[in-house]
Order: structure tokens, then C-alpha cells, then sequence
């Protein structure tokens, strides 16, 4: 750190994220991954924002759970936890996870916060000595009373849940409820999304019992300091995690800088904790409440939720080494609309990789340093001759830096890629638009070629830096063939939002594709042997099953396909291939070839003159040596296929 910044250290906003603290039950998956991604991606936003980011993760490491688990594999819990938690450690830093810190709640700076505090809200009269009888689920660490089972089952997993007759401390949560809901509906955005919101809202206005914070018939726990036959609940002790790490008790300075917290991110299975529980024990501590929780959704599988205690897991490490950090990343971080499950296949992660990464981003980045390396010698011409479809391009970067940063803001992950990628899209239509090697031919033309080029280095430079905090290794990678960026591992965010600081004369050399496409077929194969999910899911429990909704698209992602109507002109067979149809199609003054394999079904005289949907933006491929602009759509069965056909409306008019 420079002599400056420590200067400007204690005038700079701070930015306080957590994640969940994951239970070393078992190694990670792609779950857990999801989240510490996405706040990681949030940390490094802020940072590039200038912000003094606190992003902390770490793991929870008490309770019946993991000294069952431990006891199973004939290890102490301390000792199964430490090597759980060393691998989760290796799995961040593969993953290139900036937190500021990991705490661990065996550690002694948390055990001694958690006594405090549990000290402190027993003298105030919150915690008192009662006798407890109702259903514990291990695996989700949460007493249910009878009426709240559903079928004599755990009422969130559907497991098995045993009966527990106990002495133990309560919390009177039901004292605070009333102050919780003004506080929710004074704080609009405090739950979010608005569907958990009301979710908690409701539960809150269905009664609250009083908590049982302690149990006696286990060891593996922080003791209460008062009563040593009673460790403290493990939720109890976990949500602490947050005020510990930041010096409650210890570094007053420290914790009146970052507290209260900005974001508590997770998933929506335990929202409930963190809307009710983790508020009202801020308030028995006349602590402020975290200004935002924040709950995604699940990823799931086909066979329902991933889960480490159904073992039906996809390991990130896996992914990685197949696919590459900043790919799985990308993919993560656009999987979830907000608020909502998705569903992992290895197939929708090669897709990703195949249409935005390689087709989109890679190939933008590398036609643009073929064309400036052709063109002009290695170097990022200046600007000179501009035309109104650039300030169209200009338009579409302020719009995708505005979007991005406020999706980012809103923790609406998915939404910020699209807005970012939208402009890695525009400046492949600009490439179209332009094209670069018409003006090419022309000597007349080069200052207009000229300012082509740095269109295109100056949208690059701007979607890296919109992207980095999505794929940390983008920059430097892209920095290798464009040099636009003096430090690559310090990118401002708000560079992003300036036209024209891509500098001129900066060097282009020639690189390795950065995101090479993946062979589906490949894949096929690859998936014989190590494929995780398959085997495993057979084993779940009938009744863990959930059904998993559909696999929507937005509608953004349908924007993208660009359908026109398009007459066809001339159509002829292709030869020696018996279902090949050559057509001429014509989109308003556009003329296209396009390769269809519809000649067992049409001969060519019929389909001269009719109007068909084409899908224009599909990537040209040659077919038997013919080069096919498009594809026609048609709708088929097992004997019969059929082109759809336009009546009214003319050539070139978009089908949406
Ligand atoms: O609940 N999809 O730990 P945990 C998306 N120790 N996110 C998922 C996921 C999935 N399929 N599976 C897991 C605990 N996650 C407690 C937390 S905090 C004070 C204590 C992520 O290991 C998601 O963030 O069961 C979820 O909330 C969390 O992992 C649960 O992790
Ligand atoms: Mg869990």
C-alpha cells in the first residue's frame, strides 16, 4: 500500500459482504460455489469502485452434524474439520477468491465473542433456563415442534427427525417480533428479493417461539460460560461469525468501521435465520441491523438439489480443470436469475462457453487484433472520421457500464453479464456494420478505417473492465494481445464509463484464442468416466426429491436470435447430396445464400416465392463447400417436415 492510500484509508466508504459460513461436513460443490463467486464478484466491483471492501467467508464448525460425521470416519471433530476446511481453503484460492479474511468458528477470537454475547443477552433477561421437547433434523441443525413436521418429517429437507427431551436455554424471540416487522416494512429493501421478503414477513406475522439456544446432549460446541453441561446452539454461535471477524469485543475501531454489514448473501434456505433470528439477536444487543440480506436461488440437477448430505454434488475443482477458471466463473455468475433456481448440466456450461465466451467475447477480441495487426501495423490507430453508427456503438457502452453497474448494485448477477455482454454483441454487428475490410481496399478510407478500429479496442477495453470482476484473469489475458491497460490487476470501475481512454499506439500482437470452443461430441465422451452427477443421484432418498422448475430463458436471451422473414428467390438441389436444397433468399435488399436439408420434402419449384423465417444471426458455416447464411425454420415429425411460411408481411421485416 502506498503512502496515499493509506491516507485516503479512513475517508474511503467501506463495503462489508459476507457469505454463509459452510459446514465442513464434507467437501464443497458447485453450490457454495455459486455464492462465494458471486460475492467475490461483489467485493471486487466495490474495489474497483475505490470502496474498503471487508469480504469475509469461513466455516461452521460445530454442532451434531459434524461430530457425527466425523465420528462416522472414527476421527475427532477437530481434527475430520481441519482437513475439510484446509481443502475449502485450496478451493477459494483456486477459484481466485479475494476474501479479506476466513474465520472459522473454532477459533478463539470466535468461541470468546460467543460466550460474550451469549452472557450478555442471558444478564438482559433474553436467554432463560426451560426444558425443551421437540424434533431435531440433524442435517439442517433445527428443532421443529409437532405441529410444525409435516408428515411426522423434517418440514425443510424431508427427512427423518428425531425426538429430543432436553434442559435448555431459551431465547424470547417472540418479544422482539413486533420491532422486526416495522423495521421490514420500514426498510424496503432490507430483505431482498421482494418474494423472501414477504415470505419472512408472513412467517413473522404466523407467531414466533422463543429459540432454543443450547443443547446438553452433545460436546462438540462453544460452552455456555455459566452452565458448562450446555453448548450453544450451532446457529447461535454461527451467525456470530459476522460481529466476531470484525473485532466485536476486540478491536472496537475495526468493528465500528465495518459494522453494520452491507450485504448478507446466501441462499434462500436459510433465509429464515439471517430475516428473523440473526435481527432479533441484534437487537437483544442494541446493535444496528445489516443493511441488506440477500437470498438466491438454488441451483439444482435434474434430480433435485445438490446437496452434501444427499451426495449428489458436482465438484468445481473438476470443472475448472476441464474449463478453465474465468469460463466456470462466467457461467456461475450468469446461472441464477435473480431470486430464482437453475439447473447445472455440464451441457448448459459448454454452451455458455461455446456462444458467449468463444462466438461473442473471444472472437470480438480476436478478429479486432487480426484486423489492427493487418491494418495497422500492431497499433491502435487514433480516431478520425466519425460516422452516426458510432455514436450508436458510444450509446450501447454508456448504456451497458449504466446497466451493469446498477444490476451489480442490485446483487442481480445475471442481469449485469447480459448488460455487459449486450455490448460485446453491438460491437460484433458494428464489425458487420462496418466492414472493416471494404475500407480496407480503399486508401481513401483509412482514417474511417481508422477510427473503426479504435471503436472496436475502445468497446473491448470497456467490456474487460465491466467484466473483471466476473472472470479475474480476463484483463490480464486480453491485456496480452490488446495493451490497453498499464496495470491490469488494478482496473478502475468507473474507466468503464469514460469514452476514449483506450490509448492509441497501444501495442496489438497476435495471442492464442481466449476462450477456444468446446467440441459438444467431445463432451460425450468425457463424461463416460468422471462425470459426477449420474451415479450418485440414484441414491437420494425417494422423498428429498424437489421437482425443479423448467429451464427458462429471459427474454433477453431470446432478443438475440434475430429472425427475419426472407422470400425465397431461386432454389436449387445440391449435388451428390440427396437432401440438401440450395436457396437464394432475399431479407428487403439483402440477398443470402442459406443451405437447408428439406429436399426430401419440397421440391425446389415449391418453394420459390414463399416466405420463410430465417434465423439471420447465426454464425455463417460452410456446408459441402457452400457457404449458408442463416437457417430456416421448419416444424417436424417422425415422416414430415415443414417450413413455417409468412403471409402478409414482406421480406426483411423481423419475427419476434
Ligand atoms: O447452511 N445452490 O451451511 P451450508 C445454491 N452453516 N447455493 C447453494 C447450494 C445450491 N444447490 N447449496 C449450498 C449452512 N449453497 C450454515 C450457514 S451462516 C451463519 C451458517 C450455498 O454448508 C448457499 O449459500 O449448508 C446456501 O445458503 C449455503 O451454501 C448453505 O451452506
Ligand atoms: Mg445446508
Amino acid at each position: 500500500m502506498d503512502f496515499q492510500e493509506g491516507i485516503n484509508l479512513q475517508a474511503r466508504e467501506t463495503f462489508y459482504i459476507t457469505t454463509p459460513i459452510y459446514y465442513p461436513s464434507d467437501n464443497l460443490h458447485i453450490g457454495h460455489a455459486y455464492t462465494t463467486v458471486a460475492a467475490d464478484c461483489m467485493a471486487r466491483f466495490k474495489r474497483m469502485q475505490g470502496k474498503d471492501v471487508y469480504y469475509l467467508t469461513g466455516t461452521d464448525e460445530h454442532g451434531q452434524k459434524i461430530e457425527r460425521v466425523a465420528r462416522e470416519k472414527g476421527q475427532e471433530p477437530a481434527e475430520y474439520v481441519d482437513g475439510i476446511v484446509s481443502n475449502i481453503q485450496k478451493l477459494w484460492q483456486t477459484m481466485m477468491i479475494t476474501n479479506d479474511d476466513f474465520i472459522r468458528t473454532t477459533e478463539k477470537r470466535h468461541e470468546e465473542v460467543v460466550q460474550e454475547i451469549f452472557n450478555k443477552v442471558y444478564e438482559k433477561g433474553d436467554i432463560y433456563l426451560s426444558e425443551y421437547q421437540g424434533w431435531y433434523c440433524t442435517p439442517c441443525e433445527t428443532l421443529f415442534t409437532e405441529r410444525q413436521l409435516e408428515d411426522g418429517k423434517c418440514p425443510d429437507c424431508g427427512r427423518e427427525v428425531e425426538l429430543v427431551k432436553e434442559e435448555s436455554y431459551f431465547f424470547n424471540m417472540a418479544k422482539y417480533a413486533p420491532r422486526l416487522l416495522d423495521y421490514i416494512e420500514g426498510n424496503p429493501d432490507f430483505i431482498q428479493p421482494e418474494s423472501r421478503r414477504n415470505e419472512v414477513v408472513s412467517f413473522i406475522k404466523s407467531g414466533l417461539d422463543d429459540l432454543c439456544v443450547s443443547r446438553t446432549s452433545f460436546k462438540w460446541g462453544v460452552p455456555v460460560p455459566f452452565n458448562r453441561d450446555h453448548v450453544v446452539y450451532v446457529w447461535f454461535d454461527a451467525l456470530i461469525n459476522y460481529l466476531s471477524a470484525i473485532g466485536y469485543g476486540s478491536d472496537q475501531e475495526k468493528f465500528d468501521r465495518f459494522w453494520p454489514a452491507d450485504v448478507h448473501l446466501m441462499a434462500k434456505d436459510i433465509i429464515r435465520f439471517h430475516a428473523i433470528i440473526w435481527p432479533i439477536m441484534l437487537m437483544a444487543l442494541d446493535l444496528p441491523l445489516p443493511k441488506k440480506v440477500c437470498a438466491h436461488g438454488w441451483i439444482m440437477l435434474e434430480g433435485g438439489k445438490m446437496s452434501k448430505s444427499k451426495g449428489n454434488v458436482i465438484d468445481p475443482r473438476i470443472l475448472i480443470e476441464k474449463y478453465g477458471l474465468d469460463a466456470v466463473r462466467y457461467y456461475l455468475v450468469k446461472e441464477l436469475n435473480f431470486g430464482q433456481d437453475g439447473t447445472y448440466s455440464e451441457e448448459m456450461l459448454v454452451n455458455r462457453i461455446n456462444y458467449d465466451l468463444a462466438n461473442d467475447l473471444g472472437n470480438l477480441i480476436s478478429r479486432t487484433a487480426a484486423m489492427i495487426i493487418r491494418y495497422f501495423t500492431g497499433q491502435i490507430p487514433a480516431p478520425a472520421v466519425e460516422e452516426a453508427v458510432d455514436l450508436e456503438l458510444k450509446e450501447a457502452a454508456r448504456t451497458a457500464f449504466r446497466e451493469a453497474t446498477e444490476k451489480l448494485d442490485k446483487l442481480d448477477f445475471c442481469a449485469y453479464i447480459i448488460a455487459a455482454m449486450r455490448l460485446v454483441s453491438r460491437a460484433n454487428k458494428y464489425i458487420d456494420e462496418t466492414a472493416p475490410w471494404l475500407l480496407a481496399k480503399d486508401e481513401a478510407k483509412k482514417q474511417r478505417l481508422a477510427t473503426v478500429m479504435y471503436n472496436l479496442a475502445e468497446c473491448i477495453r470497456i467490456a474487460v473492465i465491466l467484466l473483471a470482476p466476473t472472470m479475474p484473469t480476463l484483463a490480464e489475458r486480453t491485456n496480452q494481445q490488446i495493451n490497453f491497460f498499464a496495470d491490469p490487476g488494478r482496473l478502475k470501475w468507473e474507466e468503464a464509463g469514460i469514452w476514449g481512454l483506450c490509448p492509441a499506439g497501444a501495442l496489438v500482437t497476435k495471442g492464442e484464442p481466449l476462450f477456444p470452443r468446446i467440441d459438444l461430441k467431445s463432451l460425450e465422451n468425457l463424461n463416460g468416466e468422471d462425470k459426477p452427477v449420474e451415479e450418485k443421484t440414484e441414491k437420494e432418498p425417494a422423498q428429498a426429491k424437489a421437482v425443479s422448475e423448467p429451464e427458462y430463458i429471459s427474454i433477453d436471451d431470446f432478443a438475440r436470435m434475430d429472425l427475419r422473414v426472407a422470400e425465397i428467390i431461386a432454389c436449387e438441389k445440391m449435388e451428390k447430396a440427396d437432401k440438401l436444397l440450395i436457396l437464394k433468399v432475399r431479407l428487403g435488399e439483402e440477398e443470402r445464400t442459406v443451405v437447408s436439408g428439406i429436399a426430401k420434402h419440397y421440391t425446389p419449384e415449391e418453394l420459390v416465392g414463399k416466405k420463410v423465417v430465417l434465423v439471420a444471426n447465426l454464425k455463417p458455416t460452410k456446408l459441402r463447400g457452400v457457404m449458408s447464411q442463416g437457417m430456416i425454420l421448419a416444424a417436424s415429425d417422425e415422416n414430415d417436415v415443414e417450413v413455417l411460411t409468412v403471409e402478409r408481411i414482406s421480406s426483411g421485416n423481423r419475427v419476434k
